[in-house]
């Protein structure tokens, strides 16, 4: 089963519409026109997409995400963005469910699921994060958790909107601390993640889905990651604001599976 690595660039709060633009400015010039042999996403604040599209100008091998959307259509939700609104600006991805939703703005596994099936309804590809805390993973909770996540996460999704579905997995404690998962740990996780997904939708859309390995990955520990059977590209935050660094880790992981 060859499934093609996806290496997505998370900014967070960081870099405004001119900062990204430069940024994509100069991810272009570095690569010159010459194809990615994998996915390649990066994902600007909200407010910094329509710049970061215009100056991608249709270039085919970087696909747009917003870091977020709202679980509803529209209406009175102040300081929400919906999914149509998304599709207007050329977005394909949006990251779902990631640890700093959960944790500061109290996203549970219901809203998550919520947005996971609004994303789906206007054909937008969800990248959805999942990952124990340090003190989950030392009490033992490591599967419970990932597996909670992952049946109330996608409660009600099809089996083709899994497999348009990329899984990050983001063990909490290795997020922005310079704290990597061994490739040991990573892959014993995304196992078990390919596992709890042959459960629920049998092991050949299983073997399809794409999961990224999240937290703390840098152009020097890429290659060992991504070299892991079941580790199909990144999710990158720090690493990914400058343009060589995220250009260093895509070179340095590309492996196929
Ligand atoms: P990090 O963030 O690479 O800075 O650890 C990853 C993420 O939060 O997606």
């Amino acid at each position: 089963m060859s499934r093609k690595p996806i290496f997505a660039a998370n900014w967070k709060m960081n870099k405004g519409p001119s900062e990204a633009e430069d940024f994509v400015k100069s991810i272009l010039s570095k690569i010159q026109n010459q194809p990615f042999s994998c996915d390649v996403v990066i994902a600007p604040a909200y407010i910094a997409l329509p710049k970061a599209a215009e100056a991608l100008n249709n270039h085919h091998g970087i696909a747009i995400a917003a870091q977020n959307c709202s679980q509803f259509d529209s209406g009175a939700y102040t300081g929400e963005v919906s999914v149509v609104m998304l599709r207007e600006l050329l977005v394909h991805y949006v990251i779902l469910g990631h640890s700093e939703r959960r944790a500061i703005y109290g996203e549970t596994d219901e809203v998550i699921n919520a947005k996971l099936k609004k994303a789906r309804e206007a054909n937008l590809r969800p990248i959805f994060c999942i990952g124990e805390t340090l003190q989950e993973r030392e009490a033992g909770k490591l599967e419970s958790v990932l597996r909670t996540q992952i049946t109330e996460g996608l409660k009600g999704l099809s089996e083709k909107d899994m497999t348009e579905t990329v899984v990050a997995y983001e063990p909490v404690w290795a997020i922005g601390t310079g704290v990597t998962a061994t490739s040991e740990q990573a892959q014993e996780a995304h196992a078990f993640v390919r596992s709890v997904i042959a459960d629920i939708y049998g092991p050949e859309t299983a073997a399809k889905v794409r999961i990224q390995y999240g937290g703390s990955v840098k152009p020097n520990n890429a290659a060992e990651l991504m070299a892991c059977p079941d580790i199909d590209g990144a999710l990158i935050g720090g690493a990914s604001l400058d343009p060589q660094s995220f250009l260093d880790i895509i070179h340095n992981g590309t492996v196929e599976k």
